[in-house]
């Protein structure tokens, strides 16, 4: 596929769908037709990263490294816990997972993002967390990037040291446990789909977190289709009429950044909202991240023209989806 190649949308207040939606479409279709998994997923696209910037892991060769680690042999009885850990741009949480009734097992804890945040200083963090639990059993770790095979290939608001670093491999050398990683937003919709505001929903569900970071999670019939970066496609910023990425003006920090009341914000969130409704029609659309706790500002004022929620598991989503890819992927053995 080119990748400067674009399609144009008639009447979008957008102007022209770019590269990065356009290739979600394509992989949808792949996932659909071609039964795309995420084990396949750095061999297929290879060579089509979603969009490109300075923080993307170039791709010249098969980055990819094997999917589990014969050191990775994951405790006898390991159960139904999981320890669950959510990375984000500004802060680390971890907790324990019962993934018999999709929810902690008493408190989180949380800790700031290291700055600059480079794989020694995340991984400091993230043995401070099984630390603190004195754990010794299955990692699942969400991130706030795109991961191909536990490898970080972006990072938009991480430091880019940490690009191209197997993060299981990394969460291994430092606890000692098998480990899985997955995208935080992709994460946090798995939870959802499997325990809460999506559970059960048939078509297209999209959840979206709303952090440091706008970040996506698309399924379809209950199946994910990962890593589709859709905090990332390009709006137009009302105000000084430039084009500009959705994460930079319909984010949490972009609210806290530019000082809007939550009205202003939702205005904008809602906009961002329809452009995606309009680029994949979804039956529901779950709104996760640490908006969740002020939802009664903002749900209300959304106009976006299909079914909203609220995350269930509020801004435990990532920890507790993390906790279950991370059984999914690595817990059969
Ligand atoms: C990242 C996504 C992530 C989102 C929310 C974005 O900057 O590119 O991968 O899901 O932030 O953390």
């Amino acid at each position: 596929m080119n990748k400067q190649s674009r399609i144009s949308a008639p009447n979008s207040p957008i102007g022209t769908i770019p590269t990065a939606p356009r290739q979600v479409l394509f992989r949808v279709f792949q996932a659909l037709f071609y039964n795309y998994s995420p084990q396949t997923a750095g061999f297929r696209f290879r060579q089509t990263l979603p969009f490109t910037s300075d923080s993307v892991f170039p791709i010249t060769e098969s980055p990819v490294s094997p999917f589990s680690f014969p050191s990775m042999a994951l405790p006898k009885n390991s159960g139904n816990l999981v320890l669950g850990i959510d990375i984000g741009g500004t802060g680390m949480k971890g907790g324990i997972v019962d993934l018999a009734k999709g929810e902690l097992v008493g408190e989180r804890v949380r800790l700031e993002t290291p700055h600059p945040s480079t794989p020694a200083a995340v991984g400091d963090v993230i043995s401070a967390i099984a630390k603190h639990f004195s754990w010794k059993g299955l990692i699942g770790c969400g991130f706030p990037g795109v991961i191909l095979k536990s490898r970080i290939m972006t990072a938009a608001n991480m430091d880019e040291s940490l690009l191209s670093v197997d993060l299981a491999h990394l969460v291994h050398e430092r606890t000692g446990c098998p480990a899985h990683i997955i995208n935080d937003a992709d994460a946090a919709g798995l939870a959802e789909v499997t325990y809460g505001a999506g559970k059960g929903r048939e078509g297209v569900v999209l959840l979206v977190t709303v952090g440091t970071g706008l970040g996506s999670g698309l399924f379809f019939n209950g199946q994910l289709v990962p890593n589709s970066e859709l905090g990332h496609i390009k709006m137009k910023d009302k105000d000084s009429g430039k084009i500009k990425d959705a994460e930079k003006l319909a984010s949490d920090s972009a609210r806290e950044r530019d000082d809007l009341s939550w009205e202003k914000w939702a205005k904008r969130f809602d906009r961002y909202l329809k452009y995606l409704h309009r680029l994949f029609w979804p039956e529901l659309i779950i709104i996760g991240g640490g908006v969740t706790k002020k939802g009664d500002k903002f749900m209300p004022l959304l106009t976006v023209p299909c079914a909203t929620a609220l995350a269930s598991l509020g801004n435990n989503a990532g920890i507790v989806g993390a906790a279950v890819a991370a059984k999914l992927h690595l817990g059969k053995k």
